[in-house]
């Protein structure tokens, strides 16, 4: 497949509601980052990305960096395309925006009960290296991984 990714610098309100809609479609309700708060969690994160097949919209990732660590604060793929490389291709232009920045770790969390991601982390290489009780509130638990680059 072939796909084209869109670094955003300063989004506008019309590409911050994309970010907004691939949230509605990729968790549930009690999980998704609301439309209020997406503003806020796109701009105040270095790496943000779009990734698009043929001019249609497919997922985003969002990550953080400071310091020599970055984090990948979050990744969604809209359904009808999860499965084929996408999280993959959007991870691998995280790892190439990180690479003159001279980043050596990149941390992540994800839902205890999320078997995908866990799958997709264990795919990209990260080790399970914490369990974080109540780290998404409402007793909702997470493990924590590293990936040294
Ligand atoms: C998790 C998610 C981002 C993965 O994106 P994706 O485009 O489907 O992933 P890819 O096709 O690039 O696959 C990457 C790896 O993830 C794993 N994976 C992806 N989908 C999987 C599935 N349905 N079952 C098992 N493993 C799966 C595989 O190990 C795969 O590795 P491989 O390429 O060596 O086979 C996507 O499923 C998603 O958006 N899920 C809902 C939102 C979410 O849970 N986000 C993560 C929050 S931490």
């Amino acid at each position: 497949m072939s796909y084209e990714i869109q670094e955003l610098l300063n989004p506008t309100d019309e590409e911050i509601k994309l970010f907004s809609s691939i949230e509605e479609e990729c968790f549930n309700e009690d999980e998704a980052f609301s439309d209020e708060d997406m503003p806020a969690l796109v701009r105040g994160s270095q790496i943000k990305l779009l990734i698009y097949e043929h001019g249609n919209l497919c997922g985003y990732l969002l990550g953080r960096y400071a310091f020599g660590t970055a984090y990948l604060y979050s990744i969604a793929v809209l359904p009808f395309h999860q499965g084929k490389g996408v999280g993959r291709a959007l991870f691998e232009q995280m790892k190439h925006y990180l690479f003159p920045l001279d980043c050596k770790v990149i941390t992540s969390h994800c839902g205890v009960e999320n078997v995908t991601s866990e799958k997709m982390h264990l795919a990209f290489g990260f080790t399970p290296v914490g369990y974080e009780p109540d780290f998404y509130g409402d007793n909702k638990d997470a493990v924590s991984w590293r990936l040294e680059l």
